[in-house]
């Protein structure tokens, strides 16, 4: 999983031993996290596509520059994972996808909780701290960065931390398991409430990642528009479960098994349904621009309620090119079905954005071109091959 990467690999940062870490994504963000961890004088190295060796016995650099982590929105957590380990950091602020403001304040309140001394200068964050000590910090808002990133400072903060109102999506969970392995004392993660005792060190751990539930839930709605039986392995099914129902909804066949999903639309009628994003586990944000796609030939009239990121529909534009008969209001969509979409010449302005692109171009009559696909590669890896 793209999300659990981006959080893990900087988590190996704060073992004094080797970490190995299993699964990831062979993709723009999961390199870019490697040439940077390579830069601040960490031995990064790919084992194989899939794997990489992380050794960050030596010094370390605690300063990473903004030419480093440019393209990626989730340099946040190197902030927390130096802090922990170093009790300073110096991280340029987060690229990424734009979709709207992307506020980092909750992260930088449970830093501060923690007695962390904080400085914003342009776009260098600035942290450091005699020591680190526990705390109960309550989220005013969900959000998976900042318990994530709280999550890694408190792992070696003197005493106990109690984070409220926190995230529960799965990646959270998988960094929980990949720092206990190393040592940690964290309990909760995967509910609201996350427990964590503070340790002195941690040390290198072998750790096999999650499977990405968006890719997953990317294929599920491609097999749904092409009227395809798809069979989806090596997913974790419970976590598809937002998808799997509304794609039920919809009229398409779900299959469940162990690792699998299959995905049956070959005698669908595809019926008009509304979808609303929210943390897990509802219906991923991130799932959004794919199932408007897919809504777009849904007989009726559809309905999508954005509530996580404000300016999430930067896409419709492109859709509507293909044919798509969309009108947005604030932060709902409405879509009313076509028969069938029309190839084009668009653009991938996201990452999500991007495959929701090919999903549309997959049912779209004639040929569709997709510019600026250096978005849908910082996610997908081999996207046009699977
Ligand atoms: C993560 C995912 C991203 C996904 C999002 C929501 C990663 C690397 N990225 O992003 O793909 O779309 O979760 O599921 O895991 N907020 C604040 N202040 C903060 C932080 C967030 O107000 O300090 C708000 C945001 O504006 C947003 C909401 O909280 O409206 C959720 O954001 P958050 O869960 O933090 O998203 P990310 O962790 O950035």
């Amino acid at each position: 999983a793209k999300n659990a990467a981006v959080a893990v690999i900087p988590a190996a940062i704060m073992a004094d031993g080797i970490c190995v870490i299993d699964n990831l994504p062979y993709i723009e963000d999961v390199r870019c996290l490697y040439t940077t961890l390579n830069k601040i004088g960490i031995e990064c190295t790919y084992e194989d596509k899939h794997t990489l060796k992380i050794d960050s016995v030596n010094d370390i650099c605690t300063k990473v520059t903004f030419d480093e982590v440019r393209k990626m929105r989730a340099s946040y957590y190197l902030l927390g994972a130096l802090l922990a380990r170093f009790k300073k950091a110096e991280v340029a602020m987060p690229g990424g996808c734009n979709f709207g403001t992307r506020p980092i304040d909750l992260h930088l309140k449970g830093f501060r909780a923690l007695g962390a001394q904080v400085e914003v200068n342009g776009e260098i964050v600035c942290v450091k701290a005699e020591k680190l000590k526990g705390a109960s910090i309550y989220m005013d808002t969900v959000s998976v960065g900042a318990t994530i990133n709280i999550m890694l400072a408190a792992t070696m903060a003197e005493g106990t931390t109690t984070i409220e109102n926190a995230a529960k999506e799965p990646h959270i969970v998988d960094v929980a398991n990949f720092l206990n392995m190393m040592g940690a004392k964290i309990k909760g993660a995967g509910t609201d409430v996350i427990k964590i005792v503070g340790v002195e060190h941690l040390h290198g751990a072998e750790y096999t990642i999650i499977p990405d539930q968006i890719e997953a839930g990317t294929y599920m709605i491609a097999a749904a528009i092409t009227k395809g039986r798809v069979k989806v392995q090596n997913i974790i099914p419970t976590h598809m479960d937002s998808l799997s129902a509304k794609l039920i909804e919809i009229g398409i066949n779900i299959e469940e098994g162990d690792d699998y999903i299959t995905v049956d639309a070959t005698d669908a009628d595809f019926k008009a349904t509304s979808i609303r994003t929210m943390a897990y586990p509802g219906l991923p944000t991130d799932l959004q621009p794919q199932m408007a796609a897919l809504l777009s030939v849904c007989e009726g009239t559809s309905m999508i309620t954005e509530n996580v990121w404000e300016k999430r529909y930067q896409y419709i534009d492109e859709l509507k090119k293909l044919g798509a008969k969309i009108t947005v209001e604030g932060r709902v969509a409405i879509i009313e079905g076509v028969k069938e979409l029309s190839g084009a010449t668009v653009e991938a302005t996201d990452l999500r954005a991007g495959a929701a692109m090919i999903i549309a171009a997959l049912n779209a009559r004639g040929e569709t071109v997709i510019g600026e696909v250096k978005y849908i590669d910082r996610g997908y890896e081999e996207v046009e091959n699977k």
